[in-house]
């Protein structure tokens, strides 16, 4: 009975955690460069040390601007109401990327903009493998099947509550959304923008015939999502953009998660998600968004090795916990506490060491106190929900235990349009 209550409890504690944010971790505690506040401004050049590839150009040097867009080479400060694509310079490449380029103004504090460059680390390993498999899931058809894209740096823009421009704050309307832009630094480069909310479309001025909340307007002056080369013909622009609608990014998605829009940009033109997308886990397992992976407990009782066996038959491999947000998973919702193999075991090599099954690398971890003992020198195998949920233990790998196996999405899910949500 004290144990039901306890998995109870500890499940509706879940249910909150995962009222889960579409934005990947943003914010000056990872690191983020924070922006000036004002209603036109702009950062200095951030020269990235490998290529983004955008419109078939290779381009390094990069400015965030207050009003939604990161351009390429020069600052793009101005909000004109104009629909992509239009000119920005005829003779040199001036281009940019626009998850919301709308007349934002943060002046008086109105929101936060933040920004960082993301190398390849150990430490955000997990974070390069999230948006790898959601670029491996939404292009499939253009890539072989066998090779996962492997992202050699992101630049993650974030506007955090921001407002819209208006002689006064009349009403408090903010949006909040996050570009990311991720590269392997010599052929494929991919954007996902995240939006968390979106409650405002059109900045408040004479010209734009906007509500005072920021909605409505002229359509030039309304919220445009795309990608403007700025020679007035290549370019790309969502069709909701300069209409009511694009208040509903935060609702639909071109990957079936809401809120959620990915983009091949290397090529002469920029790409959506094929008509297919593999977003669906198969009958029986779980998908857990954040990680853009599928998961099925089995309660039933074999041996690590068995386990691992029975994983691979079903096309996946027994789970590796390499986020806080797996581990949570895995110990709250679907294995509901019951101790469960996991995917890791000690190296044979180096009885201090251990290693997930498939290579990622062993950072995050969850030990309960005074484990791993290595009790009897023979506990080589990875459990978690060891005396409570979440907490690991070694044990013996012949010992048999329920088992948790991961996989990627494989089932196929047509979009049917461009804003399925
Ligand atoms: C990967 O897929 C390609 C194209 O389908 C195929 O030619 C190649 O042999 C595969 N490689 C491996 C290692 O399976
Ligand atoms: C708007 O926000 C400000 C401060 O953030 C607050 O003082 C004011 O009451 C709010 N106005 C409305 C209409 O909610
Ligand atoms: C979205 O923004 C509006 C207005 O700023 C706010 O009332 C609402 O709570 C926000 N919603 C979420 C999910 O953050
Ligand atoms: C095992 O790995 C630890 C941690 O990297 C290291 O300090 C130790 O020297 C290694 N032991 C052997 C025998 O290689
Ligand atoms: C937007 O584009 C999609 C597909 O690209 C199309 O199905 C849809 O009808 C378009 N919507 C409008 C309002 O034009």
């Amino acid at each position: 009975m004290a144990l039901v209550t306890r998995i109870t409890i500890f499940s509706a504690f879940f249910s909150v955690l995962y009222a889960q944010s579409v934005l990947f971790p943003y914010g000056e505690e990872v690191g983020d460069d924070l922006m000036v506040e004002g209603d036109e401004a702009t950062t200095s050049s951030i020269i990235l040390s490998e290529d983004l590839i955008i419109f078939g150009d290779h381009v390094y040097t990069f400015h965030v601007n207050t009003n939604g867009v990161i351009s390429v080479n020069n600052a793009f400060v101005t909000f004109y109401p104009k629909f992509i694509p239009f000119t920005i310079s005829p003779d040199e490449p001036s281009f940019f990327i626009a998850p919301f380029y709308a007349d934002i103004d943060t002046s008086g504090g109105r929101g936060n903009i933040y920004y960082r460059y993301v190398g390849r680390a150990d430490e955000n390993d997990y974070l390069f493998k999230r948006v790898q498999r959601m670029v491996d899931a939404a292009f499939f058809d253009i890539r072989f099947i066998n090779k996962t894209f492997e992202g050699e740096f992101m630049l993650i823009v974030t506007w955090d509550s921001v407002s819209y421009f208006s002689e006064e704050d009349k009403a408090n309307h903010t949006n909040t959304f996050q570009a990311v832009l991720i590269s392997d630094g010599e052929v494929e480069s991919y954007a996902i923008f995240n939006y968390e909310n979106i409650s405002w479309t059109t900045g408040v001025s004479p010209n734009s015939k906007a509500n005072p909340d920021g909605t409505g307007g002229t359509p030039g002056a309304m919220a445009k999502v795309g990608f403007n080369y700025g020679d007035g013909v290549k370019g790309f622009m969502l069709n909701v953009s300069g209409t009511d609608d694009v208040i509903n990014m935060d609702e639909t998605s071109n990957i079936g998660i809401p809120g959620r829009w990915i983009f091949r940009l290397d090529q002469a033109e920029i790409e959506a998600p094929s008509e297919t997308i593999r977003t669906r886990c198969l009958p029986g397992w779980t998908f857990l968004e954040i990680e853009y992976a599928c998961y099925k407990f089995y309660n039933e009782h074999r041996n690590w090795w068995e386990a691992d066996r029975k994983c691979k038959r079903e096309g996946g491999q027994l789970a590796t916990v390499t986020t806080p947000e797996k581990n949570d998973f895995i110990a709250g919702s679907i294995t509901g506490g019951v101790k469960t193999w996991v995917g890791a075991t000690r190296n044979p090599m180096n009885e201090t060491l251990w290693e997930w099954i498939t290579d990622e690398p062993w950072y995050f971890h969850k030990w309960r106190k005074r484990e791993p003992n290595n009790w009897g020198d023979a506990e080589d195998c990875l459990n978690t929900n060891f005396v409570r949920p979440g907490l690991w233990n070694d044990h013996f790998c012949q010992n048999r235990k329920a088992f948790i196996c991961e996989m990627i999405p494989i089932a196929d899910e047509s979009r049917g349009g461009e804003e399925t949500s």
